[in-house]
């Protein structure tokens, strides 16, 4: 089924396919050097690629958002069209439309993709948590569904995605991993299979570990460093660590942030900052947005500061269509561009930011 047609669009400032050149040591993560125009530009100078979740929606309806967004990004990860509830609505009956949308406006604009998210206990299809609920599907069935979706998603999608949140906010903020219908009925293998599964249905896919508040809760901070190191005590190929990086000005910086992005990159993973946004209690006032700003600025410093943090995505690019204010109430204007999609602050801080 072919994907609804995204209109083309003016080729972007830079047509280079994904600007951010392989070696970090053979780019430019210095200070020195003119305020690059663009995230493009600042991505090919850093070797860090600048991505968005993309509300395909937007991406179909407005022409201005598509232009920012294929202006601004060298990559981009779809905010919903990816879920198992988007994907396979009714069981067996594959609704691929969105997440195509997003992958062939990629490819029409240079730039990669992550995959989110294969396994998680939210935007489950309701065929399937009630089926589970109901005893209608068994453990042992279960683990089938969960394998074939899986492999029918990874390989749709094989040599046109570049990385995987394979799992997602699979421990608690307690630091135990989180009950979900996963852990339930398939016990805690179901992580090290999922990996698996997914390397098998794409051999050169990235396969991550995607979750929030690793910026700072040290409880599961250690839980996942334990988990990774577990995987790859059994060989279970694991490549990433997803920093979902949901932030707010009323909240300290996480400023330990780098030095857990390191426990991570030392055991050979690559680390990626996944879902940044820096929400407020609102109204907006140039002091909030000179703060966001601060937050935003040494995130990049961070992620800069480590070699193997190659990807720096923000969870949207506009509070137009910013999930914040529809889950925190009072809070919103997250983003680095604002509704009428000018720039704030904090976007002209990531452009004048390099190497700490
Ligand atoms: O598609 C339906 C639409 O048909 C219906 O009319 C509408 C009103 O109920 O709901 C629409 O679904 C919404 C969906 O977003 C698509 O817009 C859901 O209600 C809404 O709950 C869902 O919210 C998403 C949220 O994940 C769900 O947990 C947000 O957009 C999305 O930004 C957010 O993203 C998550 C990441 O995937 C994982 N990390 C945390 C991050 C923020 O929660």
């Amino acid at each position: 089924m072919l994907a609804a047609p995204v209109p083309a669009l003016a080729a972007p400032a830079s047509n280079a396919a994904d600007p951010a050149p392989a070696d970090p040591a053979q780019t430019d993560r210095g200070s020195h050097g003119r305020t690059p125009r663009d995230l493009r530009e600042l991505a090919h100078k850093t070797g860090v690629r600048f991505g968005s979740a993309v509300d395909v929606a937007a991406l179909r309806a407005e022409r201005d958002y598509r232009t920012v967004l294929n202006r601004e990004f060298t990559h981009v990860t779809a905010e919903n069209a990816m879920k198992w509830e988007s994907v396979e609505p009714q069981r067996g009956v594959f609704t691929w439309a969105d997440a195509d949308a997003v992958v062939e406006n990629a490819r029409r604009n240079g730039q990669k993709v992550r995959g989110h998210t294969l396994v998680w206990h939210n935007q489950l299809p309701a065929w399937l948590t009630t089926g589970v609920e109901n005893g209608t599907i068994s453990d042992t069935e279960l683990r089938k569904i969960l394998r074939d979706h899986v492999t029918t998603q990874v390989s749709r999608y094989r040599g046109k995605i570049r990385a995987w949140d394979v799992v997602n906010e699979v421990v608690d903020d307690d630091g135990a991993m989180r009950q979900t219908i996963w852990l339930t009925h398939l016990g805690p293998g179901y992580i090290a299979d999922v990996f698996r599964w997914a390397r098998k249905a794409d051999p050169h896919v990235k396969l991550y570990i995607n979750d929030y508040n690793l910026e700072w809760n040290t409880a599961k901070i250690d839980t996942t460093l334990a988990i990774v190191k577990d995987l790859q005590a059994k060989r279970v190929p694991i490549d990433g660590i997803g920093f979902q990086g949901h932030l707010g000005i009323q909240y300290d910086y996480p400023g330990d942030w780098a030095n857990v992005m390191r426990r991570f990159t030392d055991l050979g993973l690559e680390a990626a900052v996944t879902e940044m946004d820096v929400r407020m209690i609102l109204p907006v006032t140039p002091e909030k947005l000179a703060t966001q700003a601060d937050y935003y600025g040494r995130a990049l410093s961070d992620c800069l500061s480590v070699p193997a943090c190659r990807e720096f995505t923000v969870w949207g690019f506009t509070d137009r269509h910013s999930w914040v204010p529809g889950w925190f109430d009072g809070e919103g204007a997250a983003c680095l561009f604002d509704e009428s999609l000018a720039p704030k602050p904090a976007y002209r801080r990531l452009l004048a930011t390099s190497r700490p």
